[in-house]
């Protein structure tokens, strides 16, 4: 009996704070005609102190399982993609799955950078496929304000914070992911990279101060393999599927740069308007940027049930990735309204129980503190 990993839920959330270029023009030497002309990019999101990339996971989250109208208890495996994680461990899976009160979920962080929502869709489908697990919800999620060098105007320009989400869940109905192809390319890692903070440069007072925990990029090298890997990375996974790019409705790239996805549209010989952009309103989000466009995308009608489509990525490492699914879900506006007060339920009572877990485990450590030892273990008296 064959099993399909099919996309029934999707979710975004971004921060309310708007930054225009006008206002990034106040930062750099940079103006809002030159990165309108070389990105697209009008402006981007920018997390609040309280949002971290854990709330806005937890946000986009809670509104893809409203889609799939799916409980958190029936979650087996949550991924979250980041390449801003709240810690370097625990991971930020983990605080999602806490949150959202995903009692039987295993949860862990995929780091593929901008590749990462098409890695983790990757991993999540075939564990669908290959039965080991029902429910998978896959993250992107970022906070690159974060991470940014807001003096450096060859990067600043381009990022953004959000996160989206997807619910994939098992079916013996044809269709959903239907094929997947992941690359990667270490020789160029140094294209793309925040160089310390890491076992390989520790922070130190130097580290600190010459910004090296924020993202450097060679900006040209990184157009110039995107341009390449994109749409070769597009066929392929076309192809696999027993499909032609004449059969794809919509392709649903990386958001990093109009020209970038220009390019990639001019390769494959197919019209721009069956490319997803909104990168000129949320900047580049890294890996949570394809889970917003698809979710952008299904607001404006412009993903339909039924339709095939291409989502494809590139970014840090270097990695790339594309995805070829079938959107056959049956649209439920209707959900339940019991089934969502008792979600809301469950997340309340995920707030409760996490607290008294912390709790009993304070209180368990104090008795084993004060537990005397045992005669027998003690040290010898000399
Ligand atoms: O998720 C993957 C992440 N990364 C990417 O996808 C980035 C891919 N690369 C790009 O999108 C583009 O390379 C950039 C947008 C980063 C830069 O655009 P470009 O057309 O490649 O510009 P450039 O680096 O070739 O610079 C052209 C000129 C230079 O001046 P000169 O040497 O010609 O006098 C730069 O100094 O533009 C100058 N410049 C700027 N001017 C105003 C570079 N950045 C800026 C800026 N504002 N922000």
């Amino acid at each position: 009996m064959e099993r399909y990993a099919h996309i029934t839920g999707w979710g975004m959330a971004v921060p309310e704070r708007v930054m225009t270029n006008e206002e990034i023009a106040k930062l750099v030497d940079t103006s809002d005609g030159w990165i309108q002309e070389r990105t697209g990019i009008r402006e981007r999101r920018i997390a609040g102190p309280k949002e971290t990339t854990a709330s806005l996971a937890i946000e986009a989250a809670q509104a893809a399982l409203e889609v799939a109208d799916l409980s958190p208890e029936l979650i087996d495996l949550i991924i979250v993609a980041t390449s801003t994680p709240e810690h370097l461990f625990p991971a930020t899976a983990s605080l999602v799955q806490d949150a959202l009160g995903a009692d039987r979920a295993g949860a862990f962080d995929l780091l593929a950078a901008c590749s990462g929502f098409i890695y983790g869709l990757s991993m999540a489908s075939h564990s669908i496929q290959c039965g080991a697990v029902n429910n998978v919800l896959v993250i992107g999620s970022e906070t690159l304000s974060r991470v940014v060098n807001w003096q450096d105007r060859g990067t600043c320009i381009l990022f953004g914070d959000g996160a989206g989400a997807f619910v994939l869940q098992s079916s013996e109905m044809p269709g959903g992911v239907m094929s997947s192809l992941l690359r990667s390319d270490g020789s160029g890692g140094s294209s793309l990279i925040i160089p310390a903070g890491g076992s390989r440069l520790p922070a130190t007072f130097e580290t600190v101060r010459d910004n090296q925990h924020a993202i450097q990029m060679d900006g040209k090298e990184v157009y110039r393999f995107a341009t390449r890997v994109m749409a070769s990375a597009a066929r392929e996974v076309v192809q696999c599927a027993g499909l032609t790019l004449n059969d794809i409705n919509l392709v649903i790239p990386h958001q990093a740069n109009r020209r970038i996805i220009e390019s990639a549209a001019r390769s494959l010989n197919m019209p721009e308007d069956k490319f997803m952009i909104n990168l000129e309103r949320y900047g580049n989000t890294s890996a949570a940027s394809i889970p917003i466009a698809a979710c952008e995308a299904v607001a404006q009608g412009r993903l339909r049930p039924n339709d095939n489509i291409v989502l494809v990525g590139f970014g840090g490492g270097l990695t790339w990735g594309a995805a070829m699914v079938k959107w056959d879900v049956p649209f439920r506006p209707e959900v339940s309204p019991w089934h969502r007060i008792r979600r809301q339920t469950v997340y309340q009572l995920a707030k409760v129980r996490s607290a008294l877990k912390r709790g009993v485990r304070r209180v368990e450590g104090a008795l084993y503190r004060t537990r005397p030892i045992p005669e027998e273990k003690q040290p010898p008296k000399k």
